[in-house]
């Protein structure tokens, strides 16, 4: 078993447990922590890591613990010490010092969960990630689950159903123990995007580059959030290869965040390897960092996200209609989805435990009940469509990229081409620029909102500053 991550004060965990217990009215859920999946042969596993919706409401990561928020009382049931277990892995904690950090009621051995879950008047759960468990959990809960793929809110039953939608209004708005984890990661992915720009120089590999960001999270006792982004080729939006050698003009795509005690933080900068960006770069990189810009200044409590991704989507388009790139009215532009075309993906998306906050639970969590997924080419990647509120954290994160499978399709690139809104040989003028983003993680509060991780450069002269400097160490 993984040793127990720092837990999250006591204090809060009673809190969020109230306030579930509240909303179940009756019920009792049952929160599972999940197993490590084997890489080949069992006893050799990927790191562990709790579910998320476990760890908001027990704090202690515990493999295997499942957590019982009852009517009555909360009760962890874990695998109990045993000889075996500090013999491979270590002691771990006491009965008293787990009762402490979590301030449940009472400890149990997880071997006769079946017995609670038999006595609860309506039991709930929401399936774990991981198959093996989630397996476990439709047999113990008599549930008929989709396997072995994704299981969405449309596949749970109606007191599941009641558990997600409680969860994902407690997760939604983060209290102030979560917003305090928010900024200490963030604070991390400060120090290890510094590390990343120090070891960013021609002839090197992105493989390099990468184990300067990532070496940085595991020396500050965090890891990487999601796979590093860490690629001459940004245009592939969730490229995880690492073989390239960096070349003076190439820009730098690091979309690199990292989780500290179980929270995230999702950052995207992108850095010109030669130390300044070439004009055709620094025309691009402005209308991202201006569309950015705008949807941040934007931010504010009952500000649909949806109209920031347009609104962020003009922005773009009236800057690529200045490039000669696109063609016509932005407004008209972004109405048909031309933009799309260069800025196919969302402006960004809930943020907390997960770099997708609860995305394990479909849309419930991103949309707003009532809406849905557009079916409009890019709008159909938008991850969020709520009005804002205080105390949700969501990523701004435009970009531009030049891929030529989008460009190229006949009822993309080539149809818009048709229609005379975009001009594709003018393109050719901009080689140097394969993919832009332009990522911060913001805080949503009482009267407008606070950039989280402000603090790493990205102002073209900040960027190219600290590429002169070598990178940038201290969190401000
Ligand atoms: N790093 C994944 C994302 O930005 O959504
Ligand atoms: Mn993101
Ligand atoms: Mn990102």
């Amino acid at each position: 078993m993984a040793a127990p991550i720092p837990s999250t004060d006591v204090a809060a965990l009673a809190a969020r447990r109230e306030r579930l217990r509240t909303a179940l009215a009756g019920r009792t859920a049952f929160f599972f922590a999940g197993r490590a999946r084997p890489r080949n042969y069992p006893a050799n596993v990927y790191p562990f890591r709790a579910g998320s919706h476990y760890s908001y409401f027990a704090g202690v990561s515990l493999e295997g613990a499942v957590l019982e928020v009852g009517p009555q009382r909360t009760v962890l049931h874990r695998v109990p010490p045993s000889t075996e277990d500090a013999l491979w892995h270590g002691p771990g904690l006491e009965d008293e010092e787990l009762l402490a950090a979590t301030g449940v009621d009472a400890l149990a051995d997880v071997a006769d969960v079946h017995r609670a879950v038999e006595a609860a008047r309506e039991p709930c759960t929401l399936p774990a990630v991981d198959l093996a468990t989630r397996i476990e959990q439709a047999r113990l809960f008599g549930r008929d689950w989709p396997e072995p793929g994704p299981v969405g809110p449309d596949d749970l039953d109606e007191v599941d159903r009641a558990l997600a939608e409680a969860v994902v209004e407690l997760r939604l708005r983060h209290d102030a123990d979560a917003v305090e984890r928010i900024r200490a990661a963030c604070r991390v992915t400060h120090a290890a995007h510094g590390a990343g720009v120090a070891a960013t120089t021609p002839g090197v590999r992105e493989a390099s580059v990468r184990a300067a960001i990532e070496g940085t999270m595991l020396a500050m006792g965090a890891e990487p959030a999601y796979g590093s982004i860490v690629s001459v080729a940004g245009e592939v939006l969730h490229n995880t290869t690492y073989h390239r050698t960096l070349a003076p003009e190439d820009l730098l795509l690091v979309d690199a965040g990292a989780e500290l005690d179980g929270w995230a933080s999702d950052v995207t900068r992108t850095y010109p390897v030669g130390g300044t960006f070439l004009p055709e770069q620094r025309a691009i990189y402005d209308i991202v960092l201006a569309s950015q810009q705008a949807a941040i200044a934007a931010v504010a409590p009952g500000v649909r996200f949806r109209d920031l991704h347009l609104a962020a989507a003009r922005v773009i388009a009236q800057g690529l209609v200045d490039e000669k790139i696109l063609l016509g009215d932005p407004d008209a532009l972004v109405e048909a989805g031309a933009h799309a075309l260069f800025f196919p993906h969302g402006l960004g998306h809930l943020l907390g435990m997960d770099v997708h906050d609860m995305e394990d639970l479909g849309d419930l969590a991103g949309y707003a009940p009532g809406r849905s997924r557009s079916a409009q080419f890019g709008l159909s990647y938008l991850r969020l469509d709520r009005d804002l509120e205080p105390g949700m954290v969501v990523t701004i994160e435009p970009g531009f990229y030049v891929v030529p499978a989008i460009l190229e399709a006949p009822h993309l690139g080539r149809a818009f081409a048709e229609r005379k809104m975009v001009d594709l040989d003018r393109l050719e003028r901009f080689g140097c620029v394969r993919g832009i983003r332009i990522e911060d993680d913001v805080l949503v509060t009482s009267d407008g909102a606070e950039v989280l991780t402000a603090s790493i450069p990205k102002a073209p002269a900040d960027v190219e500053a600290a590429m002169a400097a070598g990178g940038f160490f201290q969190p401000a």
